[in-house]
């Protein structure tokens, strides 16, 4: 393939966006990004110049860009939770093939347009489900289909949010509401979850799912006693030294997720000053207000249970706040387990010892692989790599995210939030 030969449309040339076109662009050299489509003029100034974009083919809407007919091979969408339907089906149908953040949409209706549309145009659309290619993840399921541990019975995962993440995202952060972002902190977080809990056990098919949680935890009354309702504004020195969520370690002093908090400026978090930043939080910045305050409608825990078709089980639970961020994994099999931690990037396969009737057990360490190969322990690099791959006409990997593929995930999350909200067991096929 020649260097830059795949070309691409940005849409929503956000955070995620960039990485994946930076990927591509930068990396792989397989991508040229010829056209970006942003409401918001500083971040098409950033394609512009990082990307080389001409500035004629910037646009601030997609009306006029689909007026033009179809002018490149792909589209990568990075769009915020509630606009990937209607940024993915005009493109759609003009036969673009697509790169589609997750998660794809919040309903099984508009699930199955997307799919059918993107079937109808003969496009790939590859979902965003970056942990699938994670070498961690990819060695579970290269484990599983090698037939290390049989068939498997039962599967735990945990995704344990961060105090800071779970700040910035979901408690103070633009997925704090899903009646404005359209997505259920399951759906926005945790589809990633399911998703791999179908792929890793797709001999079978989700049959019935059940739910519990709520939002209990970071709620007004489990605020500080004298709490105020902006940390730098009405809230004591004496109080905020014993709040985990004070604003001022977590967003002046470390901020390990910068370019969520600084959003609602207007400025690339890149040249905004401390002064500013300050200047937001005592005003108008979201991420300013009092955590236990700061009016989300999304669940701070939940756990899913899941019996699949063939009998196996399986369970996930998903916590804001937690000390030590991070996702697990056991899987316990016919023949044997794995279990690992990602964050720890360890990974153990035990097998049945007839002779010591007890255990054999290898270790596998992916530690040293997370710097070198970028986000999400390393799954944003291998995704890009194999959309890529599936547009040259190459055989895609086993990490392969089609639509086809992405559904049974997806619909998880769905019925798990109905499980829960009417606490009932739910079907999965209804
Ligand atoms: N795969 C993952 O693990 C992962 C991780 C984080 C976020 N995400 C998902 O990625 C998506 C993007 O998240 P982000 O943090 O990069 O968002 P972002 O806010 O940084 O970027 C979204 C961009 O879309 C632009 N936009 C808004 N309306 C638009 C429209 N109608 N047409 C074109 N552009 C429009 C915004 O101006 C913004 O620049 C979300 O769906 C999110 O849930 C996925």
């Amino acid at each position: 393939m020649k260097i830059g030969a795949i070309t691409a449309v940005v849409v929503g040339c956000g955070d995620r966006a960039c990485v994946y076109a930076e990927e591509g662009v930068f990396s792989l050299k397989k991508i040229k990004v010829v056209a970006a489509v942003d409401p918001d003029e500083n971040r098409l100034k950033y394609m512009r110049e990082h990307f080389g974009v001409p500035a004629k083919m910037c646009f601030t809407g997609q009306d006029e860009l689909l007026a033009m007919g179809k002018i490149a091979d792909c589209v990568i969408n990075g769009t915020m939770d509630q606009y990937h339907k209607q940024t993915a089906i005009p493109f759609l149908e003009q036969g673009y093939h697509m790169l589609l953040e997750k998660p794809i949409v919040n309903n099984e209706a508009d699930l199955m347009e997307i799919k059918r549309i993107a079937d109808e145009h003969g496009c790939i659309l590859m979902t965003c489900h970056v942990l699938r290619f994670a070498p961690f993840y990819r060695k579970i399921k290269e484990t599983i289909l090698a037939g290390a541990i049989g068939k498997p019975i039962s599967i735990q995962t945990s995704e344990r949010v961060g105090y800071a993440h779970s700040s910035m995202s979901y408690i103070r952060g633009k997925w704090r509401k899903e009646s404005e972002c359209g997505s259920s902190l399951l759906l926005a977080k945790c589809c990633h979850d399911l998703d791999l809990l179908c792929w890793l056990n797709n001999s079978t098919v989700p049959d019935e799912v059940s739910s519990f949680g709520g939002r209990d935890f970071i709620t007004p009354e489990n605020a500080p006693d004298g709490a105020g309702t902006r940390c730098l504004t009405d809230c004591s020195e004496e109080v905020r030294r014993n709040c985990i969520f004070d604003v001022t370690p977590m967003y002046l002093n470390n901020c390990l997720l910068p370019w969520y908090p600084w959003q609602c400026t207007g400025k690339d978090y890149r040249e905004i000053s401390d002064e500013e930043k300050i200047d937001s939080l005592k005003t108008y910045n979201p991420h300013g207000v009092c955590a236990f305050k700061a009016g989300g409608d999304i669940v701070d825990h939940q756990v899913v249970s899941i019996k699949f078709a063939n009998s196996s089980t399986a369970v996930h639970t998903m916590v804001l706040g937690c000390a030590k961020p991070g996702r697990s994994i056991w899987i316990s099999g016919t023949r044997g387990e794995i279990e690992g931690r990602a964050d720890d990037g360890i990974l153990f396969l035990r097998n049945y010892d007839r002779k010591t009737s007890a255990y054999t057990e290898q270790k596998f360490d992916f530690c040293e692989l997370y710097g070198e190969t970028g986000g999400h322990f390393g799954g944003d690099k291998g995704l890009m790599a194999d959309f890529c791959d599936v547009l040259a006409g190459k055989t895609p990997s086993v990490s392969y995210t089609s639509i086809e593929d992405s559904i049974n995930g997806h619909v998880l999350v769905y019925r798990a939030d109905e499980a829960m909200q009417k606490g009932t067991v739910v079907k999965f096929v209804e």
